[in-house]
């Protein structure tokens, strides 16, 4: 049965018309409206599948819906209609974020959080199920499926969110969620189930202990190369640590799972992203054993600093491929972006001196990486990026100091937010490579084949599209870029 609110969310897309053009090429956005966290990232009958936070009316938050894409190749997606909308009691004040997995039987379970009002001050957050054919979902009649009484004690049930579902290799379902204690803040709690619908506590992996921010939001839990990894997306941190900026971050806590004693054992804490504009990430395991994120690519910090006249808000991340590199989270691009590609334009062995521009070079579409190799005298190398009509994003490389500067100040964002982000990069064996991954909204900088990654959205008008380069010292490089080719786009 669909209900009447769903009913209106599913109408109101299918009177929505976007051209694509007016989109990112390849990042996913809302069908209409607002879009932050994704949901359901997770493979289902043959295809992956991704729903996100959506509010279909406007391009602000409010009463939080499920969006609904899918995809073969993680670069071209198919959009659905909206899955879930707030239409019970457990869940009016939100459907926020969650889960997806494929049951035993083919059908898709959702695992979300049911928000509700407790009083015209507060709500209350447990977890909900629903279940479906791809498409279309029955909510759980004994919804909530995690209620307040599964709580250890010491939680709090008005900050308790945001499941991520899997199975184990023996048939059992184990789900992640947050929680938040007034003497811990944020932790992470652990809960099993033998069907995904009967679930009880199991345990607390780890916890903030107020030291790495508030609550912990979006948590994921999943072995990668040797380790553990624990994601969450904490709130008001303080920038302790290389990549970590004031307010709410996305890192990863490596460390050690004894399934046995149920004990997580943290090693370290990264981040993830250090660029500006990136959250809430959530991972799945492809078919061939890749482990791929894709994250919120916005900051909850700037998420009211709008670009005008837009009719749509939010975007995610390209999926990105994870590893673990000398005990660091690696992350690129997926390779099936490759397949995109048109024609190289290649040139090697460039001097940079005071301003540099090179023919063919330039774009709002693009896969380009540069190969930097830097003179004992190099003080600095700068690289402007869609830049014209006033406007550039750049990125500041000084050699000696190992830092890296993303600036967007004249990205076309009228307000006084973030705009400057530093992060410590290394040169390797003299080479420093940087991948850039534009598209017509945001640029996505991967450093050394994914040491480090930096995301930016810039709503610039697209006739800025100017590519310089600029050095102080012997800067040599060689730069190699394809335009990315979408044969939908050309037909409309
Ligand atoms: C993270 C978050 C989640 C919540 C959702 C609401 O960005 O705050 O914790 O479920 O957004 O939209």
């Amino acid at each position: 049965m669909i209900s009447d609110r769903l009913q209106k969310a599913r109408d109101y897309e299918a009177n929505t018309h976007i051209s694509l053009r007016e989109r990112p090429a390849f990042h996913i956005t809302p069908t209409a409206g607002w879009m932050n966290d994704p949901n359901g990232f997770s493979p289902y009958q043959g295809e992956y599948h991704l729903f996100y936070q959506y509010y279909p009316y406007s391009t602000s938050w409010n009463d939080m819906h499920w969006g609904h894409v899918k995809t073969q190749d993680f670069i071209t997606w198919q959009r659905l209609p909206a899955a879930l909308a707030p239409d019970t009691d457990y869940d009016q004040a939100g459907c926020f974020s969650g889960s997806a997995i494929q049951l035993l039987d083919g059908r898709q379970l959702l695992l979300y959080t049911g928000v509700a009002p407790a009083s015209p001050q507060q709500n209350v957050q447990a977890q909900c199920a629903a279940i479906g054919n791809g498409v279309d979902y029955e909510k759980l009649s004994g919804n909530p499926v995690i209620s307040h009484d599964h709580l250890p004690q010491g939680c709090s049930k008005y900050d308790f969110r945001d499941p991520k579902i899997w199975q184990e290799p023996d048939g059992t379902y184990r789900a992640v969620a947050a929680a938040f204690t007034q003497q811990d803040s944020g932790a992470v709690l652990l809960f099993q189930s033998p069907d995904a619908i009967h679930w009880e506590y199991a345990c607390t992996l780890d916890a903030s202990h107020n030291e790495a921010g508030g609550m912990w939001e979006c948590p994921d839990f999943f072995p990668l190369d040797g380790k553990q990894v624990l994601m969450v997306s904490p709130m008001d941190m303080y920038p302790d640590g290389p990549g970590i900026h004031p307010g709410n971050n996305a890192v990863v806590l490596l460390g050690s799972w004894n399934p046995e004693t149920m004990e997580f054992s943290r090693e370290s804490l990264q981040a993830i992203d250090c660029g500006l504009d990136f959250y809430a990430p959530q991972t799945l395991q492809a078919s061939d054993g890749r482990r791929i994120m894709i994250g919120w690519m916005q900051s909850w910090q700037s998420a009211d600093a709008k670009p005008q006249g837009f009719p749509w808000f939010g975007q995610m991340t390209l999926p990105r491929e994870l590893s673990l590199r000398q005990g660091r989270l690696f992350q690129c691009p997926v390779r099936e972006l490759e397949n995109y590609r048109g024609p190289a334009v290649v040139h090697k062995n460039v001097s940079v001196t005071a301003s540099t521009a090179l023919p063919e070079i330039q774009g709002r579409v693009i896969d380009m990486t540069l190969t930097l190799r830097p003179g004992q005298d190099c003080r600095w190398f700068r690289l402007y990026l869609a830049e014209g009509d006033g406007f550039a994003t750049t990125l500041l490389w000084r050699p000696e100091e190992g830092s890296m500067e993303i600036d967007r100040t004249a990205s076309g964002l009228p307000r006084d937010i973030a705009n400057i982000r530093r992060f410590p990069v290394q040169a390797q064996d003299g080479l420093l490579k940087l991948r850039l991954i534009l598209d017509r909204f945001s640029l996505e900088l991967f450093v050394n084949d994914g040491q480090q990654a930096a995301s930016a959205v810039l709503y610039t008008p697209q006739s800025a599209q100017g590519i310089r380069f600029e050095a102080r010292g012997e800067m040599t490089m060689d730069v190699e870029k394809y335009g990315l080719i979408f044969p939908e786009e050309e037909k409309e």
